[in-house]
């Protein structure tokens, strides 16, 4: 598959990205945050215009620039990328839900810096769980909608990897659901990935590999399968 492509399968087609990694502030100066760079949302988002769609991208901190084309909402909490995808979602054909969203944030969010003579030595912070938006949107979209989830594992066995895949792809009741091995030399910050892409019943639909572009495009031609198959 080369760089330039033709065909307009999304035209038409309002497509939801969302990419990055949300932070979740402690304090003025200081917040919980996670190494997702927002490359393969932000190639995701991009083969969409490409390909014909409209496409809000909702931008978490990324670190890569937004090509044209492309309508961005910028949040930064994980709460609020849930208030922005919500939104984004009505009206859309499909949801990508590329980001790294932080599953937990701090309790309190102070006024003025922690400060070391305060705390001591140690330090400990009490976080509560953030809602999971992915299976929020599952449960609240329109029939035809089509979504898709990703998933981030350190699993290093394929087996186990599948299995874990399979169980998330079950829970969170998505279309399709990316599995993603993800390490600290994997997954982030570089310009190539590997992915499965597995269907609502955690089956295996197709492995994908190569710069994180192609690989957007190889979960694109699913998605537009499933649009077809919707629409006929
Ligand atoms: N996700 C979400 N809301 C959250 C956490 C995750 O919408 N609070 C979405 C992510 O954007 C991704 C998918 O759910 O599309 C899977 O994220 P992942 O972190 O792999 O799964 P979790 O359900 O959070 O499970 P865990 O981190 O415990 O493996
Ligand atoms: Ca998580």
């Amino acid at each position: 598959r080369g760089p330039t492509r033709i065909t307009q399968d999304l035209a038409g087609r309002r497509v939801v990205v969302s990419a990055g990694g949300t932070r979740e502030p402690l304090d003025p100066v200081r917040f919980l945050g996670n190494r997702s760079s927002g490359r393969q949302g932000v190639a995701v988002a991009e083969a969409a215009r490409a390909r014909g769609a409209s496409v809000v991208l909702v931008a978490a901190h990324l670190e890569v620039p937004v090509p044209a084309g492309i309508e961005v909402v910028q949040v930064s909490t994980a709460l609020e990328l849930q208030v922005a995808v919500t939104a984004a979602m009505s009206g859309a054909d499909v949801v990508i839900m590329a980001a790294a969203v932080a599953d937990y944030r701090p309790a309190e969010v102070r006024n003025e810096k922690i400060k070391k003579e305060e705390q001591g030595d140690t330090l400990s912070l009490e976080l509560v769980r953030n809602p999971d938006i992915l299976a929020g949107l599952a449960e609240a979209r329109a029939p035809g909608l089509v979504l898709v989830g990703f998933a981030a594992e350190t699993e290093r066995d394929d087996a186990r990897l599948l299995d874990l895949g399979r169980a998330k792809a079950l829970r969170k009741g998505t279309d399709l659901l990316v599995l993603n091995r993800v390490g600290w030399n994997e997954g982030f910050a570089t310009e190539s990935n590997e992915v499965i892409v597995l269907d609502a019943t955690g089956d295996k639909v197709v492995e994908a590999s190569g710069s994180k572009s192609s690989v957007a495009n190889g979960i694109l031609d699913i998605v537009a399968s499933l649009l077809v198959r919707d629409s006929r």
